[in-house]
């Protein structure tokens, strides 16, 4: 009998206390299987995007262990772990992050950045031919092939978000880490970004872990919810299974 395949993710113990500061999270132990799609939820401080780096290598761990897209380690990951991390990870962030003055296509070529030979994506005119054809391609999957050539300060929040996820998708990586991408956009916009998301990382089997802090999109757009509160987890199921119930502890204090 075949066993079954090792998780993209296994997090074992993990403790994370800040230099000087209280513990964030204390013990958290939790298995994303590759494809899946998770939302992480939990109130403001409640650790979410501490998790989220420390799941990366991003930040120091203060206890237990995580084994991330096949490298395992404490405390830190080894430069060359963290490259490799890198290279299978693609980042979107609240503040969508884009270079302002440069068009929508320069900045998702920025995507390839981590890559072997990524210095020429600092200047879109050095880029490979072929890196410029696949940034051209992603911005067709989120429905901006015709935005290209547009400066992301012309764009709405919404399109400047759907580069972003171009830009993050570019390099085909297998996990998508998602902070908050809908909170600074309209509930319209919202769900737009949110729906290409899930869309997008089915097709291409990418596991997605995005935070929230919007219910309906865990529970729409997430497979399974995490929930965290006190440093640890407070209930993590499929997101059909959760009830008004479990939610009601997650954001008081
Ligand atoms: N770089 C940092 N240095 C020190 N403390 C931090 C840092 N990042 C976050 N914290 C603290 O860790 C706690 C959890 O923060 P965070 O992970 O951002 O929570 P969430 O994303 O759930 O809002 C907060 O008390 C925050 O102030
Ligand atoms: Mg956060």
């Amino acid at each position: 009998m075949l066993s079954p395949p090792d998780p993209l993710i296994a997090v074992k113990g993990l403790a994370k206390t800040y230099p000087g500061g209280p513990p964030v999270l204390r013990d958290v132990s939790l298995s994303i299987r590759d494809g899946e799609s998770v939302a992480l939820i939990g109130a403001n401080g409640s650790g979410k995007s501490t998790l989220l780096k420390c799941l990366v290598g991003l930040h120091d761990i203060s206890g237990g262990s995580v084994a991330a897209l096949g490298e395992r380690f404490q405390t830190r990951p080894g430069a060359t772990q963290r490259r490799a991390i890198r290279r299978q990870t693609g980042f979107v962030f609240q503040h969508h992050g884009l270079v302002r003055r440069l068009s929508a296509l320069s900045n998702v070529v920025h995507g390839f950045l981590g890559q072997p030979g990524s210095w020429r994506a600092f200047c879109q005119s050095l880029a490979p031919q072929s890196w410029r054809e696949a940034a051209q391609e992603t911005l067709g999957a989120v429905n901006l092939a015709h935005k290209a050539e547009a400066r992301v300060d012309a764009l709405s929040g919404g399109q400047a978000q759907r580069v972003a996820i171009a830009r993050a998708l570019v390099g085909k990586p297998r996990l998508l880490i998602a902070d908050e991408p809908t909170a600074s956009l309209d509930p319209a916009a919202g769900h737009d970004v949110m729906g290409l998301f899930c869309e997008l990382a089915r097709n291409e089997n990418i596991t997605l872990i995005f935070t929230s802090h919007d219910m309906d999109h865990a529970q729409r757009y997430g497979e399974r919810i995490v929930a965290l509160k006190d440093g640890g987890i407070h209930f993590d199921k499929p997101s059909g299974e959760v009830r008004d119930g479990d939610l009601a502890g997650v954001f008081d204090g």
